[in-house]
């Protein structure tokens, strides 16, 4: 938290980096600047918004108004909370301020659009991307879009990284500072570039998936270059990990091992026959993870996945770096990623992390001629087209992890169960008053 303070002291002594921008950016909440973002009708709508450390509540907001001609208000019929949205709960992502409205990933219908929209018209059922991005700048144009220059204004993210990456909606001022859609109505700026059009065949608790899982989970095994009859292994079976394992087998792997150490574990394996696992809590006194995979595939597997997180510290001396900032991420899971790779094999980090970390086995990664790569926030637009159409035709279905629906005015007790993995909860699907009624086939609704 103290970081948190020190982060904004440091933004307006370097300066907020506004050239070049192609929106306005760190409108986080229609309300700010005394409501000149909020609609001029001056109706309300409900929203969940980050209060301080571990403290999310639903507050009453202004609906967003259009800021910039590239605009369109969305009227959100569903959103879901993201395992990403419990870094920012905890306050461990920098720049987050009082009032921000979160939310990443959200479906809707078009409300209104800006005059400079092409191609989107009021009634239209869109999702969004988790990302903001320009569709202009060097990487929009090769759809890299999260790697965008010109959605982000934080200073602060350009001097910790070297270069800014682009702006990600409801996700703090160090990534632009956008209103979230985990809210009734939600500004997506320049949306041309930042929502997809659905067809009526996909309801919105799959479309939801097209936000952030499913091209996150698929960038993670097309970025580290999974091929047909490869062995495999993923930390974390959240909906990044489950989905990533999904990926693997449909790329042909021939074994993929998924981490974790809880319920997920018998969940992961009732939705993919072939899964085999661990359950990290429960190896021998002394044994190792690393070990383990050893004696499962012997010399290692082909390529790692992290997909947990850089806040998980597992062992008391990184615990305490990260409680006194003497460091912002563990390295135990990428060094079991690195130990449990055979020689020259790849590692692939798609679980966030957020700045330095310690006690890093740099001699593992160049001894072996490990790959590591770092996959980014994911480039959406990158499998958008082909993920739709896979969604069509049922190649994949999302909702094979979906285990819950809520109501929007629940939502900050969905944020506790997302963070405590209890109740079973894998990925909720949360409706807003104006959902449709549930799909077929999906969790019926809990009350919290
Ligand atoms: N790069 C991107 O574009 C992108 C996009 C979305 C999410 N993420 C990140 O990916 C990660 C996974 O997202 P999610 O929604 O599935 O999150 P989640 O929190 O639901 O799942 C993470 C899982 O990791 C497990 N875990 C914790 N410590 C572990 C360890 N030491 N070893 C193995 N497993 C461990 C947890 O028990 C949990 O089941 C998060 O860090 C999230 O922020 C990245
Ligand atoms: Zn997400
Ligand atoms: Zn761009």
């Amino acid at each position: 938290m103290a970081e948190n303070i020190a982060a904004k002291q440091l933004e307006t002594v370097l300066g907020h980096g506004n050239k070049d921008r192609a929106t306005y950016t760190d409108i986080s909440n229609p309300d700010r600047e005394g409501g000149r973002y909020a609609d001029e009708s001056g109706e309300k709508m409900k929203a969940l918004a980050w209060m301080g450390k571990n403290d999310v509540r639903v507050i009453e907001a202004g609906k967003p108004r259009i800021v910039e001609d590239h605009d369109a208000i969305i009227r959100v019929t569903g959103t879901t909370v993201c395992g990403s949205d419990v870094h920012l709960m905890h306050g461990v992502i920098l720049q987050i301020e009082k009032g921000d409205i979160l939310g990443h990933e959200f479906v809707g219908v078009v409300e209104a659009v800006g005059s400079a929209v092409t191609t989107l018209k009021p009634g239209e059922r869109v999702v969004n991307s988790f990302v903001v991005s320009c569709g202009q700048c060097r990487y929009c144009k090769q759809k890299l879009t999260t790697a965008c220059e010109k959605t982000n204004a934080s200073t602060l993210h350009e001097k910790l990284y070297g270069s800014r990456m682009g702006g990600i909606f409801g996700y703090s001022h160090f990534t632009g500072g956008y209103a979230g859609g985990q809210a009734e109505y939600v500004r997506v700026p320049l949306a041309d570039n930042n929502l997809m059009r659905l067809p009526h065949s996909i309801p919105d608790e799959k479309a939801i998936f097209l936000a952030d899982v499913l091209p996150t989970s698929y960038h993670s095994v097309d970025y580290t270059g999974i091929r047909e009859g490869d062995t495999v292994a993923i930390w974390g079976l959240g909906p990044i990990g489950l989905m990533a394992c999904y990926w693997a087998f449909l790329k042909g792997a021939k074994r993929v091992i998924g981490i974790d150490n809880n319920e997920r574990i018998e969940f992961a394996k009732s939705k993919l026959d072939k899964l085999e696992t661990i359950n990290f809590s429960t190896l021998a006194k002394g044994e190792t993870l690393p070990a383990k995979i050893h004696e499962m595939v012997p010399g290692g597997v082909d390529v790692s996945i992290e997909a947990s997180g850089g806040e998980y510290a597992k062992g008391f001396a990184h615990k305490l770096e990260l409680w006194v900032g003497a460091e912002q991420d563990t390295s135990e899971m990428i060094n079991e990623c690195l130990e449990s790779t055979r020689k020259f094999g790849t590692v692939g980090i798609i679980g966030d992390y957020a700045g330095f970390t310690n006690h890093f086995n740099v001699g593992a990664l160049m001894e072996r001629g490990i790959k590591l790569i770092g996959c980014g926030q994911a480039p959406t637009s990158l499998d958008w087209g082909d993920l739709l159409q896979m969604v069509e035709h049922g190649t994949v279905d999302p909702t094979m992890i979906l285990t819950h629906r809520f109501k929007l005015e629940d939502i900050a007790k969905a944020y506790r169960l997302q963070e405590k993995r209890e109740q079973g909860l894998v990925k909720c699907f949360v409706e807003t008053r104006f959902s449709s009624r549930r799909a077929e086939g999906t969790p019926e609704l809990t009350s919290l």
